[in-house]
């Protein structure tokens, strides 16, 4: 059964094209990782998908309903969390959550209910009272999906739910996104961190509004055809050293050290080593690494541009 199912969507604003031609299938229950850059298209895409915005081409299923015909059937399934502060913060945390459980129409009885399941959840009863500004950041991102949880959504789209908190409410937002997706739940989050995104099920590529790849993690890393090499040596020249070196597919900063991606031949290695040589460069190190994510994401991206 999918939860999600886009065909042919694309969205333009004026002369940008958000997205393009993307195609995307995702699985009841899965939890699934959107990953791109900066102005890659992946807030436009849950847009598209809870329907607050209208493709300029193609056509959305979620829940099994199409969301250009159907709007109310899929906001009735489908919890959403922008980006951007979505609270209002002179609102406490409890009179947060009776407005969204007001806007998804949820009963007093049933309010009650699942605020008492929802405080628990999210860690949040003893701050009840506190106003959402005063909050802090990450109690804020789990009152956010807190307020998204009273209708009990079968799916969620989350946009960057751990972007911008500490590392403790990372796992704890991490936690509560576990047992979310223990429970069925089929959960969609964007995130800018690769290593966030090597935790889901299924991770999808976006780049310049275009999906390079939608697979398990373990299935994006295998298919790495070209092979990585890690460099220990000085930065700036090393990687002006090896631009324009027959094989190379790319070379780029990767924490202190450099990552070359090359063709996969006997002597790859070996050329690069030489052309170091020649050019001067003091190597520290230079070895054949497995690819990261972040690897494999820059390869799709060079591809996807050639
Ligand atoms: N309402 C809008 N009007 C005009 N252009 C828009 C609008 N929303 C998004 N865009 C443009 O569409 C492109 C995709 O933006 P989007 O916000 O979807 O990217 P993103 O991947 O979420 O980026 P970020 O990581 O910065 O959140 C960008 O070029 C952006 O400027
Ligand atoms: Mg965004």
């Amino acid at each position: 059964m999918l939860a999600i199912k886009a065909e042919g969507l694309g969205k333009k604003f004026d002369q940008t094209a958000a997205i393009q031609n993307l195609d995307l299938e995702i699985d009841k229950g899965t939890l699934a990782g959107l990953i791109g850059p900066d102005g890659a298209g992946k807030s436009t895409l849950l847009r598209l998908l809870v329907g607050l915005l209208r493709p300029t081409k193609g056509r959305i299923e979620v829940a099994g309903f199409d969301v250009a015909k159907k709007p109310f059937e899929v906001k009735a399934r489908v919890g959403y969390m922008p980006q951007h502060f979505s609270l209002y913060g002179d609102l406490t945390v409890a009179e947060n959550m009776k407005f969204f459980a007001d806007l998804y129409n949820v009963k007093e009885q049933r309010f009650l209910e699942r605020k008492k399941e929802l405080l628990k959840f999210s860690a949040l009863g003893p701050f009840e009272g506190r106003l959402a500004r005063n909050l802090s950041g990450g109690m804020q991102k789990k009152l956010a999906l807190a307020c998204n949880l009273f209708h009990t959504p079968e799916i969620l789209l989350l946009d960057e739910p751990t972007t911008g908190v500490d590392p403790v409410s990372r796992q704890e937002l991490w936690r509560l996104l576990t047992e979310l997706h223990e429970q069925g739940v089929t959960i969609l989050m964007t995130t800018p961190y690769m290593d966030e995104a090597a935790r889901c099920r299924r991770v999808g590529f976006i780049n310049e509004g275009r999906l390079l790849a939608y697979d398990s993690p373990q299935n994006l890393t295998a298919g790495m055809k070209d092979e990585i090499a890690e460099l220990s040596a000085p930065l700036a020249p090393s990687i002006k050293a090896l631009k324009g070196l027959p094989g190379l597919k790319s070379v780029h900063p990767f924490g202190e050290t450099v990552h070359i991606v090359f063709e996969a031949e006997e002597q790859g290695l070996e050329k690069i080593r030489q052309r170091l040589e020649v050019e001067n460069i003091a190597v520290k190190s230079l070895k054949r690494i497995p690819p990261s994510f972040e690897d494999v994401f820059l390869a799709l991206a060079q591809r996807e541009t050639r």
